[in-house]
């Protein structure tokens, strides 16, 4: 059986194809199979395989190219598929979420993309949707209120936080073209996504 995750977000920045490569990774990396599959037209999990391939150091599972129908039609038979999705061209967005079992919203603390992940959770309706905050730095008031802004208050009421939060790093902008081996907390959100999906299934069943 195949379980497929989406990485979407209406804005640009936000950490999508990071998010999409590191679970990838880390799945790969607990023995699974993953296809990457990159619907979106700027080709960033493209590029990062192509970047790998230069290196010589291919990466262990495929990055493929999807149009919509590929979407709808979800023929890639591994444990696991990744989909990366582009901000904004909604049509893709909802196929994307369509296909998916579980949708992860990237996000960080910066105001501008707390305002848009808003905008992104009403799009997703009632598709099952984490919200993962990235890029941040513990120690700023900006993570603080982030951390609030989708806990504390009445919007938040339906909207599930990922309990890891993925610092800033470096080595995470460094990653195009290379398969992560350290994964900075991904591995822990790939955790709970999966216990989130396995509850889901359970309730369906
Ligand atoms: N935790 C992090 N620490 C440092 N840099 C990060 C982190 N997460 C993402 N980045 C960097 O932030 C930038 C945007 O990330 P990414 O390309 O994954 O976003 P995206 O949502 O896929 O963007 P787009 O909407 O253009 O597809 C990239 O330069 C990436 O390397
Ligand atoms: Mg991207």
């Amino acid at each position: 059986m195949t379980t497929t995750i989406s990485f979407i977000d209406t804005k640009g920045g936000t950490g999508k194809t990071t998010a999409t490569m590191y679970f990838a990774a880390v799945l790969h990396n607990r023995g699974f199979t993953c296809t990457v599959v990159d619907a979106d037209p700027q080709g960033s999990a493209t590029y990062w395989r192509d970047r790998a391939d230069d290196n010589g150091n291919s990466l262990p599972f495929e990055v493929r190219s999807a149009n919509i129908r590929d979407l709808q039609r979800g023929d890639w038979p591994t444990d696991y598929v990744l989909i990366d999705t582009p901000p904004g061209h909604g049509d893709i967005l909802n196929a994307a979420r369509d296909a998916s079992d579980l949708v992860v919203v990237p996000t960080t603390p910066a105001e501008l993309d707390v305002e848009r992940t808003w905008a992104t959770l009403d799009v997703m309706g009632s598709a099952p949707v984490v919200v993962l905050l990235g890029n941040v730095d513990r120690r700023s008031t900006l993570y603080r209120d982030a951390v609030e802004a989708f806990t504390d208050t009445e919007s938040a009421d339906d909207v599930v936080l990922l309990s890891e939060h993925i610092p800033y790093r470096t080595a995470i902008k460094r990653g195009p073209g290379t398969l992560p081996i350290s994964f900075f907390g991904y591995d822990k959100a790939v955790d709970e996504v999966l216990g989130l999906i396995a509850a889901l299934t359970q309730e369906e069943a």
